[in-house]
């Protein structure tokens, strides 16, 4: 979706969002909300209401980005946390797309058929993966929860404001060497290749970088993890090499990482 369309769609739920908070019924009698029904269909709305039931969010706030298969919203726990809540739509899903980082995964062998349920198992995959790093603590978002096609995750910024990615990221060299790292990590201690790894999917914080989007990571055992994740350091080193520094081969990088 081009960015003036993805901006329409982020102002049109901003819009309902911000009238329902004014009325201080955030997702309540959702029924009658059309507009947001159009975008988040009834069974994602069911689930973000059980998600309210079961306490794992209070409410939801606003918008921080719509794209064309995802839509990230900034929630709010009753310890006032704020929460980042992925919603995997249904209806833009590109099946195509998603298949050759989930057919080969021997962790996800059993593939239920139907659009609703590959989105499922999408948003699980990406919570999988997010648990497979976090727990050997390698620097990723934190995840919290999933629901059918809801993920819920650590909130990575302030107010509302997700911290800076790679991308709007004063660079230093040793950014360069920490992608790699984590690149080498996620290969040697969670048994994964992220698949897209890229300024996009990096925030760039005060205690370093954090690596995020990884519903695209695949196990090592993938038959296509050696391209993934050759790809994935040729996309970082383009992104480094573009903005002015001198960087290593790519292909002793790959030798180094898989040692
Ligand atoms: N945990 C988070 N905290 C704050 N902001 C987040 C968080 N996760 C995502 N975001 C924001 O939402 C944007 C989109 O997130 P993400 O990259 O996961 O989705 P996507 O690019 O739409 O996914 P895909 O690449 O699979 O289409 C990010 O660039 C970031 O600005
Ligand atoms: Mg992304």
């Amino acid at each position: 979706m081009s960015d003036d369309l993805d901006r329409k769609l982020e102002s049109k739920i901003e819009k309902i969002l911000i009238d329902k908070q004014h009325r201080g019924k955030i997702f309540d009698g959702f029924d009658k909300n059309k507009t947001l029904n159009d975008v988040l269909d009834k069974p994602t709305m069911m689930t973000l209401y059980d998600m309210i039931n079961d306490e794992i969010i209070s409410y939801v706030n606003g918008v921080i980005k719509a794209g064309k298969e995802s839509v990230v919203f900034w929630a709010v726990d009753k310890n006032k946390n704020d929460v980042a809540l992925k919603v995997y739509l249904v209806s833009t899903s590109n099946f195509k797309k998603r298949s050759q980082y989930l057919i080969g995964d021997p962790r996800f062998s059993r593939i239920k058929k139907g659009t609703r349920n590959i989105v499922y198992l999408w948003a699980r995959k990406e919570f999988t993966n997010l648990n497979q790093c976090y727990e050997k603590n390698i620097p990723v978002v934190k995840p919290i929860h999933v629901s059918k096609n809801v993920l819920a995750m650590e909130f990575m910024g302030k107010n509302g404001v997700p911290e800076k990615r790679l991308l709007e990221s004063e660079i230093e060299y040793s950014d360069y060497e920490e992608s790699i790292e984590l690149i080498r990590r996620f290969y040697q201690e969670a048994n994964l290749v992220h698949g897209d790894f890229s300024e996009y999917n990096i925030f760039k914080t005060s205690d370093g970088l954090v690596a995020f989007d990884l519903g695209s990571a695949v196990d090592i055992e993938h038959p296509n993890s050696k391209t993934f994740l050759e790809r994935d350091i040729n996309n970082i080193t383009k992104f480094f090499v573009r903005r002015g520094l001198t960087i290593p081969n790519p292909l002793d990088v790959i030798n180094e990482v898989t040692k």
